[in-house]
């Protein structure tokens, strides 16, 4: 079979690489991708938003299968496209992809459903912001209303600055503060008249969203992962697709718009018990990269049995033993700036390293060189025996790749 990705980054690399793995998978073929998603797909120059061009395109490759990456597309209903020509496409519908666009929706949707969540309030005026605020007391967290690539959420001890952040977004959640670790489960979610609601829970991990050690600095789109959390009780997942992906997968059939595709929980481990922070409509960027590199199972068969209301008949994936973890290299000036062009070293050297993968994001190939391209710029994902190899495989690597400016945070997997 012939797959397609849509999207550009880590997330899509990692994607690309576990596609290219499985034994029923013919060809990747990706757009926009980037240099390293080249190495294992053709690449194709359509817009990801233009769900015409995306369908075309599925189309003239002859695509059993089109895969979509990022959120924006999502939302802008390129699944719906795609479906519309008759191709499998795993990611959700416009409509049921506003579990991640709208932050107003996903509470509603939570609350119908009795998901655990933080309590909210939805405020459009800066006085309603400032009587929230007051309301639930600091730590405050304000959030924009829409989509802001990870980066529209502040937390924060100092008032004014809830109530600046608030007055550059327009709409936004203010909400109650959730103590506690946090960590993300995936689900891969089907729905179908005859089988009902089918979850199956990928691998629980961590992200680390902020730009600096030891949790401080702005948030980031995630500057490293890593799987399976040794911490975490065993029966956390069960309890997860029990309470929250499962009851949501529901609602959302409820209402005649199923979520068909990944469900991304991002959960607060609080001392009240779990609560869930967001909902993303597609895989985690990072955390994917780590928890593909330990999926043994195909990864065909789950994305295809989601898109096609089949997914009942496929079984759990499986996984490797041991652990993976993903450090992120992050371009000189992010998240505020971003810095292009810079010259990326020593990727070469770690193509022959079996443990250890150079899952590219921002680069882009000049005059035949490496180069960055902004934002997060790769992602070094190694596995091993368990977290602590891992890590150290992931670190090893990292100290191989360089390029002006670089930054990384030397703390991901480091323990609790
Ligand atoms: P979100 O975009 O909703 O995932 O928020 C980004 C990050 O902000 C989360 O991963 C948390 O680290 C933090 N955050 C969001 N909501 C809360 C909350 N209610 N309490 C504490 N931290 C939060
Ligand atoms: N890892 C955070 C995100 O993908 O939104």
């Amino acid at each position: 079979m012939r797959v397609l990705v849509i999207g550009t980054g880590g997330r899509e690399h990692a994607l690309a690489l576990a596609l290219a793995r499985d034994p029923g998978v013919s060809e990747v073929h990706a757009a926009p991708g980037n240099p390293g998603i080249g190495e294992v797909a053709t690449l194709h120059d359509v817009d990801p938003m233009d769900g015409g061009a995306v369908a075309a395109l599925a189309r003239a490759i002859g695509a059993g299968l089109v895969v979509v990456g990022p959120e924006a597309p999502l939302v802008a209903g390129v699944a719906d496209a795609v479906t519309a020509v008759g191709i499998p496409c795993f990611g959700p519908s416009a409509e049921a992809a506003r579990l991640e666009g709208s932050k107003a929706f996903a509470k509603e949707v939570m609350n119908a459903a009795g998901v655990p969540t933080a309590d909210a309030r939805f405020c459009s005026t800066p006085d309603e912001v400032a009587a929230a605020l007051d309301a639930f007391g600091p730590p405050y967290v304000v959030k924009d209303d829409g989509l802001a690539a990870g980066k529209g959420v502040i937390v924060t001890d100092d008032r004014q600055a809830a109530l600046d952040h608030a007055a550059g977004c327009g709409s936004v959640v203010v909400e109650e503060f959730l103590d506690g670790p946090e960590v993300s489960l995936f689900g891969i979610c089907g729905w179908s008249e005859r089988d009902g609601t089918t979850v199956h829970p990928l691998l629980p991990a961590q992200d680390f969203k902020r730009i600096s050690d030891g949790d401080q600095g702005p948030n980031t789109g995630g500057m490293g992962a890593y799987t399976p959390l040794p911490w975490v009780p065993d029966d956390l997942v069960d309890e997860i697709t029990r309470t929250v992906l499962r009851p949501t997968v529901e609602e959302m059939a409820r209402r005649g718009t199923p979520f068909r595709g990944l469900l991304y929980a991002g959960l607060a481990l609080t001392s009240r018990g779990l609560r869930v922070v967001e909902f993303n409509a597609r895989f985690g960027d990072p955390e994917t990269q780590p928890i593909l590199a330990l999926l043994d199972s195909p990864l065909v068969p789950l994305l295809l049995g989601a898109a096609t209301d089949d997914l009942a008949a496929v079984p759990p994936p499986t996984w490797k033993p041991g652990a993976a973890v993903t450090v992120v290299m992050a371009s000189k000036g992010y998240p505020e700036t971003s810095s292009k062009g810079d010259v990326i070293v020593g990727t070469e050297t770690l193509a022959r390293d079996p443990h250890v993968q150079v899952i590219q994001a921002g680069t882009a190939l000049v005059d035949g060189h490496l180069v960055t391209a902004g934002g997060r710029v790769l992602a070094v994902t190694a596995t091993g025996t368990d977290v602590a190899d891992a890590r150290a495989q992931a670190y090893e690597g990292v100290a191989m790749i360089s390029f002006p400016g670089a930054q990384w945070r030397r703390d991901i997997a480091a323990g609790r």
